[in-house]
């Protein structure tokens, strides 16, 4: 029997679409999948070397708690180089992921039943984590027709005296919009005067394209910085998703306690890992601006096809790497998931249903994958509408 908290968590929506596409693969069938949350290109090679010379010079065992004081000294480095903010190593935590980081964050933030609120569509993670943090999540919609980001007016709607914080994520998954430097000004002043907590989801920070620029709450409204929350890690930037090295910044008193509760459950992050870590923070893993310049290529590449389909619409995306595509006028009453199970048997390609974000008759694609892909996926797709439009 399991626990309350656990009670309430969700097998995810993609789950059954993943055991098909590898049901097909088994029969020989080429599947393109455009479903990946993680870039394609492999860890950069000074990254793997630092993880080798580790290794090799046996640096292998427990290290600190909240990670080794390197890293925690490169992270302060590059919060202060890159986002203007000035953390101690005591104000930092390093944690097996971004993912890992946050979940803390809200166990040690959220009294039982406090509500957390989210901007729907969301990432898949954020309910079912809330929930196992005894927390409530509460999803905001954005009140504008133009975006999907939300407002100080639309946060203030669903604030109540059980509120404790908000979790932006900004460029965000799954709508690959950039929040502006003035919209994250209004959230940081409204958060201020409510007394919530903020916490910023960063991870997809270095992936940014048509001038829009990444900007951090504490940075733009420093009064925030002791309510504020910064969590990034290594996974999307340097191609490191495996390795599971994410971290939070945020105020001592609370981070103290993270790294007690890791303490007692995690132990440390992954030594090796962590070496790695330092090197991919020390800027010298040139790669990783030709991965943000092949996603930029790929986006105006998928941005236009997808907008060449009739029925389909999307928007252009300003970070990440998804774009999330209004079906809504090919449906007429059918089922989202119907959709993708439709694409996926008939022209193998695997999309990922709106469902999963909270978002009806819309699908994500992921454009984390090759050129070619990109091309023979998207002729599919248009194959694919054109057969459920004949198949009414
Ligand atoms: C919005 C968002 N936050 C956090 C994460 C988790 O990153 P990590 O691999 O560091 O746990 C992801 C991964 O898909 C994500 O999309």
């Amino acid at each position: 029997m399991s626990s309350e908290l656990l009670r309430n968590l969700k097998p995810s929506e993609t789950l059954g679409s993943i055991a098909k596409v590898n049901k097909l693969k088994e029969k020989g069938i080429n599947v393109i999948s455009f479903g990946a949350g993680e870039p394609d290109f492999p860890t950069p090679k000074p990254i793997k070397e630092e993880a080798e010379k580790a290794l090799n010079n046996d640096f292998t065992k427990y290290t600190p708690t909240s990670g080794i004081i390197e890293l925690r000294d490169a992270i302060c480095q590059k919060l202060l180089k890159d986002n203007k903010i000035e953390y101690k190593p005591s104000n930092i935590v390093v944690s097996n992921g971004a993912k890992h980081s946050l979940f803390n964050i809200c166990y040690a933030i959220c009294p039982a039943g406090g509500e957390i609120l989210i901007q729907k569509p969301y990432w898949v993670s954020y309910p079912d984590m809330i929930y196992a943090a005894g927390g409530v999540p509460v999803n905001v919609v954005s009140s504008s027709s133009k975006t999907f980001k939300v407002s100080a007016t639309d946060l203030e709607k669903k604030r109540t005296d059980k509120t404790v914080a908000f979790i932006i994520n900004s460029p965000n998954n799954p709508t690959s919009e950039v929040y502006s430097k003035d919209e994250l000004k209004d959230i940081a002043e409204w958060a201020l005067k409510n007394n919530v907590w903020i916490i910023s989801d960063e991870i997809y920070e270095k992936i940014v394209f048509n001038g829009h620029e990444h900007y951090s709450i504490p940075y733009l409204c420093p009064d925030m910085k002791d309510k504020t929350f910064v969590v990034n890690g290594m996974s999307k930037a340097y191609s490191m998703t495996g390795w599971r090295i994410g971290y939070a910044a945020g105020p001592e008193d609370i981070i103290k306690k993270i790294v007690l509760f890791q303490s007692h459950t995690t132990s440390c992050p992954n030594s090796i890992a962590q070496k790695a870590a330092v090197k991919a923070l020390d800027g010298e893993a040139k790669d990783v601006e030709g991965m943000v310049t092949a996603f930029e290529r790929r986006k105006e590449i998928i941005f236009k096809g997808i907008n060449e389909i009739k029925g389909l619409k999307a928007n252009k995306p300003e970070g990440a790497f998804y774009i999330l595509v209004d079906c809504s006028e090919i449906l007429k009453g059918r089922e989202i998931s119907d959709f993708c199970n439709f694409l996926l048997d008939n022209v193998h390609i695997l999309v990922i249903s709106g469902n999963a974000f909270g978002i009806e008759n819309h699908v994500r694609l992921s454009f984390a994958t090759s050129d070619e892909n990109i091309i023979e996926g998207l002729k599919r797709l248009a194959k694919g509408v054109e057969l459920w439009i004949n198949s009414l």
